[in-house]
Protein backbone atom coordinates (compact mmCIF):
# COMPACT_ATOMS: atom_id res chain seq x y z
CA UNK A 1 0.00 0.00 0.00
CA UNK A 2 2.93 2.27 0.67
CA UNK A 3 2.73 2.70 -3.58
CA UNK A 4 -0.47 4.13 -3.32
CA UNK A 5 -0.23 6.37 -0.44
CA UNK A 6 2.69 8.20 -2.17
CA UNK A 7 0.93 8.22 -5.34
CA UNK A 8 -1.88 9.96 -3.74
CA UNK A 9 0.06 12.27 -1.54
CA UNK A 10 0.51 13.91 -4.66
CA UNK A 11 -2.86 14.85 -5.16
CA UNK A 12 -3.61 17.08 -1.74
CA UNK A 13 0.04 18.54 -1.66
CA UNK A 14 -0.38 19.90 -5.26
CA UNK A 15 -4.03 20.98 -4.68
CA UNK A 16 -3.56 22.68 -1.43
CA UNK A 17 -0.92 24.45 -2.98
CA UNK A 18 -2.30 25.51 -5.75
CA UNK A 19 -5.59 26.93 -3.68
CA UNK A 20 -3.30 28.66 -1.20
CA UNK A 21 -1.49 30.71 -4.68
CA UNK A 22 -4.80 31.30 -5.53
CA UNK A 23 -6.31 32.99 -1.88
CA UNK A 24 -2.78 35.08 -1.76
CA UNK A 25 -3.67 36.48 -5.18
CA UNK A 26 -7.32 36.69 -4.11
CA UNK A 27 -6.77 38.75 -1.04
CA UNK A 28 -4.31 40.87 -2.79
CA UNK A 29 -6.61 41.82 -5.52
CA UNK A 30 -7.97 45.35 -6.10
CA UNK A 31 -11.85 45.24 -5.19
CA UNK A 32 -14.31 44.15 -8.39
CA UNK A 33 -10.88 42.16 -9.69
CA UNK A 34 -10.03 38.70 -9.10
CA UNK A 35 -13.66 37.58 -8.01
CA UNK A 36 -13.51 34.88 -10.54
CA UNK A 37 -10.68 32.84 -8.59
CA UNK A 38 -13.49 32.52 -6.02
CA UNK A 39 -14.65 29.95 -7.84
CA UNK A 40 -11.61 28.17 -8.63
CA UNK A 41 -11.06 28.37 -4.89
CA UNK A 42 -14.29 26.80 -4.17
CA UNK A 43 -13.58 23.60 -6.09
CA UNK A 44 -9.78 23.47 -5.24
CA UNK A 45 -10.94 23.25 -1.51
CA UNK A 46 -13.62 20.65 -2.49
CA UNK A 47 -11.77 18.44 -4.36
CA UNK A 48 -8.33 18.94 -2.39
CA UNK A 49 -10.43 17.92 1.25
CA UNK A 50 -11.38 14.73 -1.50
CA UNK A 51 -7.95 13.81 -2.36
CA UNK A 52 -6.50 14.09 1.48
CA UNK A 53 -9.21 12.01 2.84
CA UNK A 54 -8.16 9.46 0.55
CA UNK A 55 -4.29 9.71 0.91
CA UNK A 56 -5.06 10.18 4.84
CA UNK A 57 -6.96 6.74 4.77
CA UNK A 58 -4.44 4.95 2.95
CA UNK A 59 -2.12 6.20 5.13
CA UNK A 60 -3.64 3.86 7.55
CA UNK A 61 -2.48 0.50 5.22
CA UNK A 62 1.15 1.46 4.39
CA UNK A 63 2.30 -0.30 7.87
CA UNK A 64 0.56 -2.35 10.82
CA UNK A 65 -0.77 -0.39 13.40
CA UNK A 66 2.07 -1.39 15.65
CA UNK A 67 4.72 0.17 13.54
CA UNK A 68 2.54 3.01 12.97
CA UNK A 69 1.77 4.05 16.46
CA UNK A 70 5.83 2.63 17.77
CA UNK A 71 8.16 5.07 15.44
CA UNK A 72 7.97 8.97 16.82
CA UNK A 73 8.56 9.86 12.90
CA UNK A 74 5.61 8.46 11.99
CA UNK A 75 3.64 9.61 14.59
CA UNK A 76 4.25 12.98 14.32
CA UNK A 77 3.75 12.16 10.37
CA UNK A 78 0.49 11.00 11.74
CA UNK A 79 -0.38 14.74 13.87
CA UNK A 80 0.55 16.94 11.31
CA UNK A 81 -1.49 14.87 8.60
CA UNK A 82 -4.53 15.46 11.23
CA UNK A 83 -3.63 18.87 11.75
CA UNK A 84 -3.78 19.66 7.75
CA UNK A 85 -6.51 17.77 7.29
CA UNK A 86 -8.50 19.31 9.92
CA UNK A 87 -7.13 22.94 8.68
CA UNK A 88 -8.31 22.34 5.12
CA UNK A 89 -12.22 20.81 5.83
CA UNK A 90 -11.95 23.96 8.04
CA UNK A 91 -10.87 26.10 5.00
CA UNK A 92 -13.82 24.47 2.82
CA UNK A 93 -16.10 24.47 5.13
CA UNK A 94 -15.68 28.44 5.84
CA UNK A 95 -15.37 28.97 2.03
CA UNK A 96 -19.00 27.31 1.64
CA UNK A 97 -21.11 28.78 4.37
CA UNK A 98 -19.37 32.18 3.87
CA UNK A 99 -18.55 32.27 -0.02
CA UNK A 100 -17.72 36.05 -1.15
CA UNK A 101 -18.10 37.64 2.37
CA UNK A 102 -14.54 35.78 3.49
CA UNK A 103 -12.91 38.39 0.77
CA UNK A 104 -14.31 41.77 2.44
CA UNK A 105 -12.82 43.74 4.85
CA UNK A 106 -10.49 42.45 7.30
CA UNK A 107 -11.71 38.75 6.49
CA UNK A 108 -9.49 38.56 3.19
CA UNK A 109 -6.80 38.82 5.78
CA UNK A 110 -7.95 35.99 8.24
CA UNK A 111 -8.52 33.58 5.50
CA UNK A 112 -4.96 34.53 4.34
CA UNK A 113 -3.35 33.60 7.59
CA UNK A 114 -5.76 30.40 8.32
CA UNK A 115 -4.34 28.83 4.79
CA UNK A 116 -0.70 30.29 5.80
CA UNK A 117 -0.94 28.02 8.90
CA UNK A 118 -2.30 25.37 6.57
CA UNK A 119 0.48 25.38 4.10
CA UNK A 120 3.16 25.17 6.62
CA UNK A 121 1.12 21.88 8.33
CA UNK A 122 0.92 20.74 5.19
CA UNK A 123 4.68 21.29 4.10
CA UNK A 124 5.36 19.47 7.88
CA UNK A 125 3.23 16.83 6.94
CA UNK A 126 5.01 16.47 3.60
CA UNK A 127 8.37 16.67 4.92
CA UNK A 128 8.19 13.63 7.76
CA UNK A 129 6.46 11.64 4.57
CA UNK A 130 10.09 12.21 3.47
CA UNK A 131 11.97 11.30 6.16
CA UNK A 132 9.51 8.35 6.73
CA UNK A 133 10.73 6.94 3.04
CA UNK A 134 14.39 7.88 3.75
CA UNK A 135 14.41 11.25 1.72
CA UNK A 136 14.67 14.14 4.46
CA UNK A 137 14.55 17.85 3.39
CA UNK A 138 16.18 20.70 5.38
CA UNK A 139 13.17 21.51 6.92
CA UNK A 140 13.78 19.29 10.19
CA UNK A 141 16.66 21.02 10.83
CA UNK A 142 15.13 24.42 10.77
CA UNK A 143 11.86 22.58 13.04
CA UNK A 144 15.12 21.09 15.54
CA UNK A 145 16.72 24.78 15.72
CA UNK A 146 12.78 26.25 16.71
CA UNK A 147 12.88 23.90 19.42
CA UNK A 148 10.57 20.24 17.67
CA UNK A 149 13.37 17.54 16.87
CA UNK A 150 10.80 15.41 14.47
CA UNK A 151 12.40 11.99 15.68
CA UNK A 152 10.96 12.27 19.27
CA UNK A 153 7.90 12.30 20.62
CA UNK A 154 6.21 15.66 20.25
CA UNK A 155 4.29 15.76 24.21
CA UNK A 156 2.12 19.24 24.76
CA UNK A 157 2.50 20.10 28.71
CA UNK A 158 -1.01 19.47 30.56
CA UNK A 159 -1.44 23.20 31.03
CA UNK A 160 -1.25 23.79 27.30
CA UNK A 161 -3.76 21.37 26.17
CA UNK A 162 -6.02 23.12 29.19
CA UNK A 163 -4.80 26.39 27.30
CA UNK A 164 -6.21 25.10 24.08
CA UNK A 165 -9.22 23.54 25.32
CA UNK A 166 -10.10 27.03 26.87
CA UNK A 167 -9.31 28.61 23.87
CA UNK A 168 -11.63 26.94 21.42
CA UNK A 169 -14.39 27.67 24.61
CA UNK A 170 -13.42 31.35 24.23
CA UNK A 171 -14.28 31.21 20.84
CA UNK A 172 -17.23 29.33 20.89
CA UNK A 173 -18.64 31.78 23.05
CA UNK A 174 -17.23 34.71 21.20
CA UNK A 175 -19.57 33.07 18.20
CA UNK A 176 -22.65 32.38 19.86
CA UNK A 177 -22.47 35.84 21.20
CA UNK A 178 -22.19 37.40 17.87
CA UNK A 179 -25.11 35.08 16.52
CA UNK A 180 -27.09 36.62 19.27
CA UNK A 181 -26.67 40.47 18.81
CA UNK A 182 -27.25 39.83 15.17
CA UNK A 183 -30.53 38.82 15.62
C1 LIG B 1 -3.08 14.46 4.14
C2 LIG B 1 -2.42 13.49 4.67
C3 LIG B 1 -1.06 12.98 4.28
C4 LIG B 1 -0.12 13.47 3.39
C5 LIG B 1 -0.22 14.72 2.53
C6 LIG B 1 1.02 12.56 3.42
C7 LIG B 1 2.17 12.73 2.66
C8 LIG B 1 3.22 11.81 2.62
C9 LIG B 1 4.41 11.97 1.82
C10 LIG B 1 4.70 13.17 0.89
C11 LIG B 1 5.19 10.89 2.02
C12 LIG B 1 6.58 10.63 1.43
C13 LIG B 1 6.57 10.23 -0.01
C14 LIG B 1 7.95 10.05 -0.57
O1 LIG B 1 8.95 10.53 -0.04
O2 LIG B 1 8.06 9.38 -1.62
C15 LIG B 1 4.51 10.03 2.98
C16 LIG B 1 5.00 8.83 3.45
C17 LIG B 1 4.39 8.07 4.42
N1 LIG B 1 3.19 8.34 5.04
FE1 LIG B 1 1.98 9.92 4.66
N2 LIG B 1 0.75 11.55 4.30
C18 LIG B 1 -0.49 11.77 4.86
C19 LIG B 1 -1.12 10.99 5.81
C20 LIG B 1 -0.59 9.86 6.39
C21 LIG B 1 -1.21 9.08 7.43
C22 LIG B 1 -2.56 9.42 8.09
C23 LIG B 1 -0.37 8.03 7.70
C24 LIG B 1 -0.51 6.91 8.70
C25 LIG B 1 -1.52 6.69 9.46
C26 LIG B 1 0.77 8.14 6.82
C27 LIG B 1 1.84 7.26 6.79
C28 LIG B 1 2.93 7.34 5.96
C29 LIG B 1 4.02 6.38 5.92
C30 LIG B 1 4.13 5.13 6.78
C31 LIG B 1 4.93 6.82 4.95
C32 LIG B 1 6.22 6.14 4.54
C33 LIG B 1 5.94 5.24 3.37
C34 LIG B 1 7.13 4.41 2.95
O3 LIG B 1 8.06 4.23 3.72
O4 LIG B 1 7.11 3.96 1.80
N3 LIG B 1 0.61 9.27 6.04
N4 LIG B 1 3.30 10.63 3.32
Amino acid sequence: MSAYHVMAAHFPIAIWMTTFLFIVLRSFSLPGRGDKLQYAISLLLFIGVLAGLATYSLGWMVWSWEALTYSPLARNHILMASWSLAYWTLLWVLHWRLGEHLWHGMQRWTMLMLSMVGISLLSVTGTLGGSLTGNPSGLPDILASLGWDTNSTFYLPPVMIGVTIASGGVILAMAWLGQRSKA
